[in-house]
């Protein structure tokens, strides 16, 4: 059976990245995806957004990944022949002040998934990890072989204990196929606007700080930090495109289920350029010709100074090449907010 042609099971299918990753999938003609989401950082209304874009819609299961009975259901009734785990929570600040509710959600919960999961059967799985697991590196720019160092916030803590639990569990022959796609700094849209990075409640990530600042809704943006050892002052970061970082995972699917390794393969997503604070501000401001109000203000804690990938394993393997710029990227997450506003879809 072709892959596209099998089930596909989506953690956190109704969140960002997820959202887009239905929507390339669905173009890559994918017909039987199962989008399982808690809505805990999500909304159900993305559904629409993807059907609206697609002409389709998964099959919709409202729990959480530590729902031992339905996940046990859920593999039973569609034996999927692919899992990609996106539902986790992601805020670096939130982990620091809630230790544990982000070990219960990222890592106490997948361990009930990975249980349940290949009980009886032995899918590919797509683990969503970050360059967060890198911490502060000395040497840049980092590839999938530059050593992890200690975690500098317990969302990243997450991150690496995610990885460690899969890869030893691949090693030992527990698993299927497994591919960790470590993402640098995600933001964008779908191209025209119709769909993009959703948050409920305040943004804690620059793209919709600075989105929801040209709308006028927060008053300006504060750069965390000017004395870095950068070249002006700021953070550096991978800035990559959501649609590209969602066609990674189709490749990875692809990839994984035919390769059907016994070591779980670890691949960055970036596109190879750090970008600065300041350089991302006056790339949004070139790209949608919009003067933002911004000020300097203190380091954010738990902030790296710079980090941005060496892709080339992804290009290799997977033959993943980003295709969208940083112009693109601006564009099409402003799109995205005066489509919020126009259609008062709620924030
Ligand atoms: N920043 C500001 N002002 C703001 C918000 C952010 O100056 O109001 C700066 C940050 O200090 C940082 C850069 O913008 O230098 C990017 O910050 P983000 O919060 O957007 O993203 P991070 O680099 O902190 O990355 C974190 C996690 C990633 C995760 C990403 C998106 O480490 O794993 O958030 O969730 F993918």
């Amino acid at each position: 059976m072709a892959l596209q042609d099998a089930y596909i099971l989506v953690t956190g299918g109704a969140g960002y990245i997820g959202s887009h990753t239905l929507v390339t999938l669905m173009e890559k003609g994918f017909r039987h995806l199962i989008s399982l989401d808690n809505y805990s950082t999500s909304r159900p209304d993305s559904y629409a957004l993807v059907e609206k874009i697609t002409g389709s819609r998964p099959v919709v299961v409202e729990g959480a990944v530590g729902d031992r009975a339905l996940i046990r259901h859920l593999m039973d009734t569609y034996k999927p022949a692919g899992v990609i785990h996106f539902a986790a929570w992601k805020a670096v600040g939130e982990s620091m002040e809630k230790p544990f509710l982000y070990l219960e959600n990222n890592i106490s919960q997948m361990q009930v998934f990975l249980e349940e999961v290949y009980r009886q059967h032995k899918p590919v799985f797509i683990f969503s990890s970050s360059c967060t697991v890198y911490g502060e590196v000395q040497q840049l720019p980092v590839d999938e072989t530059t050593p992890r160092r200690p975690a500098n916030s317990v969302y990243g803590l997450t991150k690496q204990m995610g990885e460690d639990l899969l890869e030893g569990l691949c090693r030992m022959g527990f698993t299927g196929p497994v591919v960790a796609l470590r993402y640098f700094n995600p933001v964008g849209a779908y191209p025209d606007g119709t769909l993009g990075e959703w948050p409920i409640g305040k943004p804690n990530n620059l793209l919709p700080i600075i989105c929801q600042t040209a709308a006028g809704r927060l008053q300006e943006l504060t750069i965390h930090g000017q004395d870095y050892p950068t070249r002006d002052g700021t953070c550096i970061r991978d800035y990559v495109h959501v649609m590209d970082i969602a066609e990674a995972h189709v490749l990875a699917l692809e990839y994984a289920t035919k390769a059907a390794s016994d070591r779980m393969e670890i691949f960055n997503l970036g596109t190879g350029s750090g970008v600065s604070v300041l350089e991302a501000v006056h790339a949004f401001e070139a790209a949608n010709g919009i003067k933002l109000p911004w000020r300097m203000g203190p380091r954010r804690p738990g902030d790296v100074t710079a980090v941005y990938s060496n892709s080339r394993k992804a290009a290799e393997i997977l033959s993943w090449k980003p295709r969208y710029t940083l112009h693109d990227m601006m564009r099409s997450a402003w799109l995205w907010q005066q489509y919020l506003e126009n259609q008062k879809l709620p924030l």
